[in-house]
């Protein structure tokens, strides 16, 4: 019989620490109990379904109008074309570890011969000092609040309202990757509309923490609304029917965006947890949303093995994957939702404590 795989182990723990609920089709039954039959489909992006979740999303964000689409890299890919448009200028800039860069196949380029310029490092977010030194005209800057791939870390409101500034000094566009952006509200302690009005035009996304099924919104002026949805029924998004993405995505919306803080107070606490491990760290060592990474000196597949027996020994799943980082590094996200709200305190100390003792016996 082949080994146990670590999302096997994961999947089969009692106490799984991450996410919200099992990522199955029972998202979908929960998320459909209370619709409504008789409610009439959306057709090709037209309907009260489709056009009453755009119209409370876009005012939620503070924004004149909003596009749902069934994707977040369709939506951003179409949104910084749009900008690129409009300034006749084919430059945008972004971070190295930004979704467009690396999880995107190349879809920017190959699809819109867009020329991506690089800002900032892969260790640390985007600064105003690395726009102020652009030495490139660009039409578009995109920034991702918070990053993900350095465990979500965020720069400060103040220097993201003097980013805004700048950029619309001199005209350039400011798009807002908010995949996360209700899970960073809290720490912000500012509404979606606050943080929204410094950008020209904003994605958002219901599969992250709120943990729809999936489905994004784009939104921004109305002329930058009307010209996406050209490109969103160019790129094939423009689905006979959504409603399936829309309802869930509203459901989960409704349920979860008023736990935003429970889930950032909740990461924040178990980050304090992970750090009192020896050999352990967290990114950001104190986060500032309901996600960080967890980095271990181990190499990944001893951690894979060291996690089944701490899954199978207390019972406490806590995570579906590991990453490698180097041949004695690795690390795994954590983002927290429902579950670890759920979870009795004591079986998280207890499989934090095994895992203090396990790597203490590993690293020798
Ligand atoms: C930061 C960020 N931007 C964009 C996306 C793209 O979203 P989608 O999966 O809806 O295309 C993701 C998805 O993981 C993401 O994490």
């Amino acid at each position: 019989m082949a080994e146990q795989t670590l999302l096997e182990a994961f999947n089969a723990a009692p106490y799984p620490v991450t996410g919200s609920s099992k990522w199955n089709v029972n998202q979908l039954l929960e998320a459909f109990q209370s619709a409504d039959g008789e409610q009439d489909s959306d057709i090709y992006g037209t309907g009260k379904i489709i056009e009453e979740f755009q119209a409370k999303i876009a005012a939620f964000l503070g924004k004149p109008s909003a596009v749902f689409f069934p994707s977040g890299t369709m939506a951003q890919q179409i949104a910084l074309r749009i900008w690129s448009d409009e300034a006749g200028n084919k430059k945008v800039a972004y971070h190295p570890l930004c979704h467009l860069e690396i999880h995107e196949q190349n879809g920017l380029h190959e699809l819109h011969h867009l020329e991506p310029v690089l800002l900032a490092d892969k260790s640390r977010t985007i600064g105003l000092a690395d726009i102020q030194q652009l030495e490139e005209q660009v039409s578009c800057i995109l920034l991702e609040l918070p990053q993900r791939e350095i465990g979500g870390t965020l720069l400060p409101f103040s220097e993201l309202e003097a980013i805004s500034a700048y950029c619309r000094e001199r005209g350039i566009k400011l798009h807002l990757d908010g995949a996360r952006l209700f899970e960073v509200l809290p720490y912000y302690k500012r509404t979606a509309a606050e943080v929204c009005q410094l950008f020209d035009s904003v994605y958002v996304s219901f599969y992250k923490g709120i943990g729809g099924i999936a489905g994004a919104i784009l939104a921004g002026e109305d002329s930058f609304t009307a010209e996406s949805k050209v490109w969103k029924r160019r790129h094939g998004g423009d689905l006979i029917s959504l409603y399936p993405y829309i309802i869930s995505s509203d459901y989960y919306f409704e349920q979860r965006l008023p736990k935003m803080e429970q889930y950032y107070h909740a990461a924040v606490e178990l980050a304090e947890l992970y750090n009192s491990c020896r050999h352990i760290e967290t990114k950001p060592p104190v986060p500032v949303s309901n996600m960080f990474h967890v980095h271990a000196s181990v190499p990944k597949e001893k951690l894979e093995q060291l996690f089944k027996g701490i899954y199978a020994e207390t019972g406490v799943g806590l995570t579906r994957s590991i990453r490698e980082v180097d041949e004695g590094n690795s690390y795994y996200e954590v983002s927290l939702g429902d579950r670890y709200l759920a979870l009795p305190k004591v079986k998280i100390q207890e499989a934090l404590e095994l895992l203090d003792i396990r790597l203490a016996e590993l690293n020798g």
